[in-house]
């Protein structure tokens, strides 16, 4: 029988031949998933035997992801603000980057919370996540406020136009039991009626790339929604619809945090200073300093203090 460390090096070979940046995490993450073991585990028991059915299991995850597939479909599942989530073709596969986007949500929900009295009967903060594929945002903002007793002051409303992309983010929903917290709604960008009236909080990470651009993404993109990922010609079309609809989205101190390209900061200022009335457009850097999440408002609205979270 081979030891999980001969697995590991022989599985990490083929899959950086196979033009994997990230060879021996992906062979790490499969060999664990056929074994039912976490890396650490792997890694501290490198001699361990691995029995046939393990390491037939093993093999059909290398030969999917040589094929280009990416590691979190193949294992169903991908981390995001701390908590696991349902990941197939239905929808894009959450990004790191887009956890600046839930932490400034976060962060902005305290501040509204605590900033002003909320005597009984103060109608909920309304919030609308747009584009939710996985419903990552939606569920990482109410498993945290959850958490923060600040839940029950929330109303929220997860959309997308993609039904197959609200059938997972329902699933998730469920799995992390905010199903019954979270509306999920088909629409596109928000919908209209009463389930669309003004918002307290846009947020939205809608698709930015620019078509030409998804055509040269590795491989591994292409097993995800094109819907999800292609912004048009210069990635901003779905964007700049979306800003044009935030004077009547959002309520008079309403926000919308949008997640942009690093390269888009400069094309979406200009598109918030043709909105009618007087607005304000910053964009904020993660955690690699680039520019990655832009806070769109009136200009007449209270900046929230530095370091209140
Ligand atoms: C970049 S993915 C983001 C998914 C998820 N919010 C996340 O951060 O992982 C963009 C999502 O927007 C959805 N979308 C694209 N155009 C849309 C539109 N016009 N209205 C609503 N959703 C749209 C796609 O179906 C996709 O699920």
């Amino acid at each position: 029988m081979p030891a999980v460390g001969e697995l590991l090096n022989s599985g990490t070979a083929r899959l950086r031949a196979a033009g994997s940046d990230s060879a021996r995490l992906d062979a790490e993450l499969l060999l664990g998933l056929a074994i039912g073991a976490d890396r650490t585990t792997l890694i501290a028991h490198s001699d361990a035997p691995v029995g046939a059915d393990a390491a037939a299991a093993y093999e059909r995850g290398l030969v999917r992801r040589e094929a280009g597939e990416p590691v979190a479909y193949i294992r169903g599942l991908k981390e995001f603000y701390g908590l696991a989530f349902s990941v197939d073709s239905r929808g894009l596969i959450p990004r790191p980057e887009t956890e600046l986007l839930v932490a400034e949500a976060e962060a902005e929900v305290a501040w509204r919370l605590v900033s002003a009295p909320r005597p009984a009967g103060t109608p909920k903060l309304r919030v609308v996540d747009v584009g939710t594929g996985s419903g990552a945002i939606a569920i990482a903002l109410a498993a945290t406020l959850r958490k923060r007793r600040m839940l029950p002051e929330v109303s929220l409303l997860a959309v997308d136009s993609s039904a197959d992309a609200l059938h997972l983010a329902r699933e998730n929903a469920v799995a992390h039991g905010v199903a019954d917290e979270i509306e999920v709604v088909e629409a596109d960008l928000l919908p209209v009626g009463p389930a669309g009236a003004a918002f307290d909080l846009v947020l939205a990470n809608l698709p930015y790339i620019p078509s030409a651009e998804v055509d040269r993404l590795p491989v591994a993109a292409s097993f995800e929604p094109r819907a999800a990922l292609d912004g048009g010609p210069d990635g901003l079309v779905v964007i700049r619809r979306l800003l044009v609809l935030l004077p009547d989205a959002l309520t008079s101190t309403g926000t919308a945090l949008v997640e942009i390209g690093f390269d888009q900061g400069p094309a979406i200022e200009t598109a918030v200073a043709a909105l009618p009335g007087r607005w304000s457009c910053r964009v904020q850097p993660d955690l690699t300093g680039r520019p990655r999440v832009a806070r769109v408002e009136r200009s007449t609205n209270p900046v929230r203090p530095a370091g209140v979270r």
